[in-house]
């Protein structure tokens, strides 16, 4: 399967994001949890180069437990800063002010020795679409979300959130583009939802899904679907087959509708109704 994908009207959005990144001390960069590296365009270690970073694991609820301790290593080990949430529940927010301040520790410190006193840590959020930029903000700025107007140098009318009296985010996220060189990484994102759906087949997305679900997470596909022991032996397209036998999937004549069946599945992963699943771990 060949995915394509033209990113012309991102050009625009990364040239937006690389001045609002020149006004920021810290880039929060949101990945999905469920397949952080695919999720992940590397061209922001260019844009913000210079900054503090924090990443956070987005989606965490959706994704492997475990998996998700492996990435926050892999993170850690990298040096960053790395917090897992969910970013539609306030709880979740709870950790990352003490995050913010960590990520920044350096450029607080060197305020400190230049004598700079009560200047707040200004923060964007950047990330994919439908990786949950906007949720994010909103969760974590609730409704301490005082907005302290427009300031010179500001572009396109953004504002600064203050969250704390250490802590200013800009309202609105910088969207990057998904990267994909590698076919798999493209696939993954499809399987995700990052990449609109009508650029793809979704029947063979849905076996790829089944491909790897089977391999890694059989329990989940036999829970949700109820399949015979039998059905895990065989092929993808055989799966799927048996997931519209069992769901009712049918077109006139009593016919398997496949695509039906397709949609069903990528919606249950995606929606979490297979439980908590993740595509890709770190080597
Ligand atoms: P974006 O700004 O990066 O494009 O993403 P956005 O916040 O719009 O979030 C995309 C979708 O992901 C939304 O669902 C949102 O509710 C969901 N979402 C965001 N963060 C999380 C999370 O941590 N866990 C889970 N499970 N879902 C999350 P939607 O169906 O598109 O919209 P809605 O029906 O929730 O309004």
């Amino acid at each position: 399967m060949q995915v394509q994908w033209y990113p012309g009207h991102m050009t625009k959005a990364r040239r937006a994001m690389q001045e609002d990144i020149k006004l920021v001390d810290l880039v929060i960069e949101l990945l999905d949890a469920r397949a952080p590296l695919s999720s992940r365009n590397p061209d922001i270690d260019e844009l913000g180069r210079q900054k503090a970073r924090l990443i956070i694991l987005n989606k965490a609820d959706l994704a492997d437990a475990r998996a998700n301790k492996a990435w926050e290593i892999y993170f850690e080990d990298k040096g960053c800063t790395v917090v897992q949430v969910d970013a539609r529940r306030r709880a979740d927010m709870k950790p990352i002010q003490a995050a913010i301040l960590s990520a920044c520790r350096e450029k607080i410190e060197r305020d400190r020795r230049r004598g700079i006193k009560n200047r707040p840590v200004r923060a964007m959020v950047v990330g994919i679409p439908n990786v949950g930029k906007s949720t994010f903000i909103n969760s974590y700025a609730g409704r301490a979300c005082a907005k302290t107007g427009n300031r010179p140098g500001v572009t396109r009318g953004n504002q600064w959130i203050r969250l704390s009296k250490d802590v200013e985010l800009l309202d609105t996220p910088g969207i990057l583009w998904p990267k994909f060189e590698d076919q798999e990484v493209g696939i993954r994102l499809a399987m995700l939802g990052s990449i609109k759906d009508d650029i793809l087949n979704t029947d063979e997305l849905s076996m790829r899904l089944l491909d790897c679900l089977s391999a890694r997470y059989p329990e989940a596909l036999k829970e949700r679907y109820q399949l015979p022991e039998e059905a895990y032996g065989k092929g993808p397209a055989e799966i799927l087959a048996e997931v519209a036998r069992l769901r009712n999937c049918l077109l006139k004549g009593s016919e398997l509708d496949y695509g039906k069946a397709a949609r069903m599945v990528i919606e249950d992963f995606r929606c979490g109704r297979l439980g908590r699943i993740t595509l890709e771990l770190p080597d």
